[in-house]
């Protein structure tokens, strides 16, 4: 296929055809599936049709288009569901929420096949990536959910210091406020979204700009497993919406995966900043250095699928790749071989690497980047590269790159890979530690004395060195971090649990009347925190 028919043909297999737009009406508030019959906003797809001669992207539903008072009403929601505290949520025993959670991951199961449709629709991503970004969710519900029992059990323990009893928990901490990216709008929400509510928190989520409808069908299980107000979503400008809701100081964690920038705005919105935690997971400009002895093909085949799986719109993507001097042309060579191997289409072909973006902008943002380095000397190197056709961008391999292009700096999201040469591996090392940015790096190489100190001191700079494979972000059990503008605080299984809540202790001083109230505590299942 030619990159001119890259837009919507008759060929559709059924089960992935959309026949009438999907007008979502319904949005969950207050333990309510409210009717929305307000102003709306239309959803498009990633994938175009042609219209009137003309290739648009086509219009596949709506979305309801809230305000202010909206907003302000699911705060209200939320806060009244914490309750100070008190409420039912925040004061349930773990093991009961960890119930609620299972049936949301049961009832979720069912929605498979229509949420991943609509991955496919909405942000293009391939029925195969889609399929994955649906597995790992649920895996990662059940991963922490595992993990929660686990800690709870750990906390159980009666500590005993100068004196003194206590047993030290984990506390939920408040109204949580997730904001979700478009890239991986199921998994990222969850990650957030799951952690937040098992331990104790009451949310409200406002999803990204695209990857809204595939939600949807998830409200009815949002509204059955959780108490009313745990949960509410909003739709709209971010602006409009989070700005009424930071300004009240009513928010006790920003948990946010997108853009350092829009998070800064957003933090400095709270009146008392000391009450707001800040779970960030936000851009990088990770690099792979290429050293001299490296396995050529191996390095090749894992720069490509680091830079251009789901067309490089990862935060973990390899964005900018050092290739030693002596390597650089076979290198290149193989890299452009490597990537006209990829196969583009439209999400549900077989196979499929490359697809259209869902961004509107952004292949005009990607030509300026190519136009801009190619000003200063940069080539594309490879056959097609940069062609571009309404919302599809064929990669474009840009050699040699250097400090004075933009593509050098910013942070590309999408099919564009520069690859620069060094002689001096302090040049790569340089660009890592003046570099606003400090996620991962990945190292290729062959010779461990090339590497062990390359190793210690780049885990100074980033927080994961990837030998010999591509930059990502699972298993999801490992540490997601970054340093810099690249995050604030630490998801995985794991330490997402620790991002969402506070330790808190119940403590005794040693004494008759004290002993008795603590034996009595525990034998006696009265509290939901002091017990065996
Ligand atoms: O965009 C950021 C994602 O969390 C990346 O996840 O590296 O597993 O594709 P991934």
């Amino acid at each position: 296929m030619a990159i001119e028919h890259i837009f919507l043909n008759t060929d559709i297999p059924k089960e992935f055809q959309i026949n009438n737009p999907i007008h979502q009406k319904t949005y969950l508030m207050d333990g309510e599936i409210n009717t929305w019959s307000g102003e709306i906003t239309n959803v498009y797809a990633a994938i175009c049709e042609q219209k009137n001669g003309e290739l648009e992207q086509k219009l596949i539903g709506s979305i309801p288009n809230m305000g202010e008072k909206n907003a302000l009403e699911a705060l209200d929601a939320a806060s009244r569901a914490y309750d100070k505290g008190r409420g039912e949520w925040p004061m349930m025993k773990v093991e009961e929420r960890i119930h609620c959670i299972q049936e949301f991951s049961k009832m979720m199961l069912e929605t498979r096949d229509e949420v991943v449709k609509l991955l496919m629709w909405e942000i293009g991503k391939s029925y195969n990536d889609a399929c994955n970004e649906f597995d790992r969710t649920i895996e990662y519900i059940e991963d922490t959910i595992q993990d929660l029992k686990k800690m709870n059990a750990e906390d159980s323990e009666i500590h005993f210091h100068d004196g003194v009893y206590a047993q030290i928990r984990r506390a939920p901490l408040g109204v949580v406020l997730c904001l979700a990216p478009y890239n991986y709008p199921l998994n990222e929400t969850f990650c957030l979204l799951i952690p937040a509510l098992i331990t104790g928190n009451t949310t409200i989520f406002k999803p990204a700009k695209y990857g809204i409808l595939l939600l949807e069908p998830l409200l009815k299980a949002f509204q059955k497993c959780f108490p009313k107000g745990v949960v509410n979503f909003m739709y709209g400008s971010g602006r409009t919406l989070v700005t009424p809701i930071m300004k009240t100081g009513k928010v006790n964690v920003l948990a946010l995966i997108g853009n350092s920038k829009t998070a800064n705005a957003i933090q400095g919105l709270h009146p008392k900043q000391n009450r707001l935690r800040l779970v960030f997971g936000l851009e990088a400009k990770n690099a792979a250095i290429v050293l001299p002895d490296c396995d050529l093909d191996l390095a090749v085949k894992e720069c490509v699928n680091g830079s251009l799986a789901f067309n490089g719109q990862r935060c973990t993507a390899i964005k900018i790749i050092f290739v030693h001097q002596d390597i650089v042309d076979e290198f290149n060579e193989k890299f452009v071989a490597e990537v006209s191997k990829l196969k583009f289409g439209l999400p549900w072909e077989k196979d499929v690497n490359l697809t259209p973006l869902p961004e509107p902008d952004k292949p005009t943002y990607l030509k300026e980047l190519i136009d801009d380095a190619r000003s200063k000397g940069a080539k594309i190197i490879n056959e097609n590269g940069g062609n571009a056709i309404a919302s599809f961008v064929y990669p474009a391999v840009l050699f040699p790159t250097n400090t004075s292009m933009n593509v050098f700096h910013e942070e590309q999201f999408g099919p564009v890979v520069p690859i620069t040469s060094f002689k001096d591996i302090n040049e790569p090392l340089d660009y890592i530690s003046d570099s606003n940015y400090g996620q991962q790096v990945s190292l290729f190489s062959n010779d461990d004395d090339a590497l062990a100190p390359l190793i210690d001191g780049l885990v100074n700079q980033v927080c994961r060195v990837n030998i010999n494979s591509k930059c990502q972000r699972g298993p999801d059990v490992y540490p997601f971090v970054g340093r810099k503008d690249s995050a604030v605080s630490t998801l995985s299984v794991h330490d997402a649990l620790r991002s969402f809540s506070i330790r808190t202790m119940v403590a005794f001083k040693d004494g008759e009347l004290n002993n008795k109230v603590m034996n009595d505590l525990l034998e006696n299942p009265m509290s939901n925190f002091v017990r065996k």
